[in-house]
């Protein structure tokens, strides 16, 4: 009989804290709320859907189907076997027999879309059934109504960033030293903060924010966090996303208020002096003991691949990796916040937007940015009014 410790997941990493093996993480899956459990004959896909769920819920609990004899809640399932297999559908109903608690919801990942396979679905329970190729869209729908409403953190980490953000604002709007060892620290506490609520809860945090420049560069590093994770970047590489996530738009304390906080849309005029503000940071930051690719985010976070963005034109290779990650974060948030001049955008219609941006953004990384962009939740509650 396989037990967690069986499961031999090689991307199974604690470190990320999103895929968990409840036998080897802290506490007992019932000190928890509803983890999902992902019910799979093959573990690679297993892996697929625990990394979709990564950023929507905390507990996620991956079993194999076969014979285990577990006591693990069920409330919540995904199912993903190959209705081929007898042995897989037996086993499937076999374990959801025996759940603990009733079945709440059951999404069935189906890997052919046919008349079939959607009755064999039915005749299983399933409460929603996702086409494979739909699986992060169709999952999120699924089980997001049954997903416990995360609490917007008030933990050490997110408040301890809010404040090295004002900090870092505050050093920029006076002119001063921008310590790198602050920007160190903000980068270090979001991505603390994003372990403990996942981006949905760090949205609701950063939405209580009046002061537009301060949400929006939270709300960007939070979103770069979730981005590097879900791309398995290391925890060095992840800081240094974030740090220059929080960074981006340091130039804006020194673009005047009356035109940062204008209500309503800016003149031409008002646009080509918003736009110092890249340049701005740069200068600012330059010389302070910041590394290149901290400055490249900072100048050039609006410079776009067909050499459109400012300040300068730049096209193509010309633009870091590093950078293009967080064009893809800033255009996002951008969107997704209300601006005086406009409502709040939908997550799931930004993303539409950010990946019709073709030429223009990395599109394998605009790819990969999806499961982070529908499991940030919605933006109804967004309060601050700026601009990107
Ligand atoms: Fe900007
Ligand atoms: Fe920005």
């Amino acid at each position: 009989m396989p037990t967690p410790n069986d499961l031999n997941l090689p991307d199974a990493k604690p470190e990320n804290g999103r895929l968990i093996d409840p036998a080897r993480s802290r506490g007992s899956v019932g000190m928890r709320e509803n983890p999902v459990l992902i019910l799979t004959d093959d573990l690679r896909r297993g892996r697929e859907i625990a990394s979709d769920l990564s950023l929507l819920t905390e507990w996620i609990a991956v079993r194999l189907v076969t014979d285990a004899a577990d006591d693990f809640d069920a409330a919540l399932v995904v199912s993903d076997i190959a209705f081929s297999r007898p042995s897989s559908i037996a086993g499937l109903r076999a374990r959801l027999a025996r759940a603990a608690s009733p079945v709440r919801a059951h999404v069935c990942v189906i890997r052919r879309d046919t008349p079939h396979d959607r009755a064999q679905a039915n005749a299983l329970g399933a409460s929603s059934i996702v086409n494979v190729k739909q699986r992060a869209e169709g999952l999120r729908a699924g089980l997001a109504p049954f997903l416990p409403r995360r609490a917007a953190p008030k933990t050490q980490p997110s408040v301890a960033a809010s404040r090295a953000m004002t900090d870092l604002l505050e050093a920029a709007r006076s002119g001063g030293f921008v310590p790198p060892a602050l920007a160190d620290k903000g980068a270090e506490v979001v991505r603390k903060a994003l372990d403990d609520v996942a981006i949905r809860g760090w949205l609701e945090f950063v939405w209580r924010f009046d002061d537009a420049t301060h949400q929006h560069c939270m709300l960007v590093a939070g979103l770069a966090a979730a981005f590097a994770s879900t791309l398995g970047f290391s925890r060095s590489d992840t800081l240094r996303l974030t740090r220059g996530a929080l960074l981006h738009d340091i130039g804006k304390a020194r673009i005047p208020i009356e035109i940062l906080n204008k209500p309503g849309s800016l003149t031409q005029a008002e646009w080509t002096v918003m736009r110092t503000h890249a340049p701005t940071g740069f200068e600012l930051l330059a010389g302070q003991g910041y590394d290149d690719e901290t400055l490249a985010i900072v100048r050039s976070h609006h410079e776009l691949l067909d050499g459109s963005g400012y300040p300068d034109g730049l096209r193509g290779d010309a633009i870091a990796d590093v950078v293009r990650l967080v064009t893809i974060c800033d255009i996002f948030a951008a969107l997704i916040e209300k601006r005086p001049y406009r409502r709040a955008i939908s997550c799931e219609e930004a993303y539409g937007i950010l990946s019709k941006m073709d030429g223009k953004l990395d599109r394998d990384l605009v790819r990969a940015f999806k499961p982070v962009a529908l499991a940030s939740g919605e933006p109804a509650f967004a309060r601050a009014a700026g601009r990107g």
